[in-house]
C-alpha cells in the first residue's frame, strides 16, 4: 500500500466508556479484529484501556480513519464516545503499530493519573463538555509525547 502524503495524514484521538465489564478476552478480541483491519487499512495507533475508559488514537489516510472511525462509533461495546481531536498530522506517531496496547499496569503513574483525570472529566456518567476541559489538546500532545518509548 502506498503511505499517504503528509497533506492527508490524519489523527484522530477519542475516549469512550465500556458498556459492561471488559475483561482481557475482550481486549484481545478488538486488539485482534484491529490489528488485521488496520493493517490492510493503512492506519496505525495505539490504545489505552482504564477503569471502563477507552482512549484510542487512529492515524493514516484522512478517509480510511473517519471510516474506521465511524464503524468504531456504532460499536456497542462501548459508548459516549468524545471525540478529542481530528486533525492533519505530518508524520505518526505510532508507525510500527497496527493498534498497539499499553495496558494500565504498563504505564507511569503520570500517565496514568492524566487518564484518571481526564476520563472523570469526559468519561464518566456526567461528562463535562469539551470546551470546559481546559488545554486538553496541549494535554493531548505531552501525553502521547510520553508514549514514544513504548512506540
Ligand atoms: C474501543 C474499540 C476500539 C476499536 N478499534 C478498532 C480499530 O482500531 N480498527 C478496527 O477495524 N476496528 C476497531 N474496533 C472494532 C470495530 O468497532 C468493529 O467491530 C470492527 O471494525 C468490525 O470489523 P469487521 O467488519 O472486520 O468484522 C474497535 C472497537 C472498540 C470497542
Amino acid at each position: 500500500m502506498t503511505p499517504p502524503s503528509a497533506a492527508q495524514l490524519r489523527r484522530l484521538i477519542y475516549i469512550s466508556s465500556a458498556t459492561h465489564d471488559f475483561g482481557q478476552a475482550d481486549l484481545d478480541q478488538i486488539l485482534a479484529r484491529s490489528r488485521t483491519n488496520n493493517t490492510a487499512r493503512g492506519l496505525t495507533g495505539m490504545l489505552l484501556f482504564h477503569d471502563s475508559c477507552f482512549f484510542q488514537v487512529l492515524e493514516g489516510e484522512a478517509a480510511s480513519v473517519e471510516r474506521t472511525f465511524a464503524t468504531i462509533s456504532r460499536d456497542t461495546r462501548h459508548g459516549g464516545v468524545i471525540l478529542l481531536e481530528s486533525k492533519s498530522v505530518a508524520e505518526r506517531g505510532f508507525p510500527q503499530w497496527s493498534m498497539g496496547y499499553v495496558g494500565a499496569h504498563a504505564l507511569h503513574p503520570a500517565q496514568r493519573q492524566w487518564l484518571v483525570d481526564l476520563s472523570a472529566r469526559v468519561c464518566s456518567d456526567n461528562p463535562k463538555p469539551l470546551s470546559e476541559v481546559a488545554g486538553i489538546n496541549v494535554h493531548v500532545e505531552a501525553f502521547l509525547s510520553s508514549f514514544r518509548e513504548f512506540a
